[in-house]
């Protein structure tokens, strides 16, 4: 089965500035995924879309919501729809005149499966919070204290276990931090302190 979209343009650029409200983008991530450990993943990379658009990119509220936006429904499908997942989220979002740039960085968030390269920063971050984020959650979960006193060397060395969260994929991990031209550890550094915040 193929997730390849057989496209790389999305949305109308006449809808640029067009988002979901807060309450419109809970309603849909609320009826769509079900599966609380998914909605977490979801609700992280969300967060981290938002402080790096805070942080690192300078952007105002409505520019942060973007970003968030885009972490947090970038999953949207794959609950209920895997065969279809990403193809149904952005046919949604098209339909709803949601600003290109949104959907783009939705597309493009696995390259490998959906045949998108990652281009804009927002699409870049994406691809790389999304398996890291994952990656740190499931570490977490084994450790006594939580997100407690993690640090980056401790996440090195599961990243380094082929066995540990084995369906996170090592290889766009570094593939990720290569196109977004940031350090592993800095990335790492990035996540652990604000992912912490969202535990469910
Ligand atoms: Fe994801």
């Amino acid at each position: 089965m193929s997730l390849n979209l057989g496209r790389t343009q999305f949305g109308d650029i006449a809808n640029t500035g067009n988002v979901l409200t807060k309450e419109q983008a809970a309603e849909l991530f609320n009826s769509w995924v079900l599966n609380p450990k998914l909605k977490i993943h979801m609700q992280q990379v969300g967060h981290l879309m938002k402080c790096w658009a805070a942080e690192k990119e300078l952007l105002d509220e409505a520019g942060q919501w973007k970003w968030e936006m885009a972490g947090l429904l970038h999953d949207a499908d794959w609950d209920q729809w895997p065969d279809l997942h990403c193809k149904k989220i952005i046919e949604e979002l098209e339909q709803r005149k949601i600003d290109p740039e949104i959907i783009r960085a939705i597309a493009s968030h696995g390259h490998m499966h959906f045949g998108v390269e990652p281009v804009t920063n927002m699409d870049k971050m994406l691809y790389a919070f999304d398996e890291l984020s994952g990656l740190i959650h499931a570490y977490s979960l084994m450790r006594p204290g939580g997100y407690e006193g993690m640090d980056s060397k401790g996440v090195k060395k599961r990243l380094k276990e082929k066995s540990f969260a084995a369906n996170v994929s090592r290889e766009d991990i570094q593939d990720a931090c290569n196109r977004a031209n940031i350090q592993l550890d800095e990335l790492i550094a990035f996540i652990i302190p604000r992912q912490a915040t969202v535990t469910g």
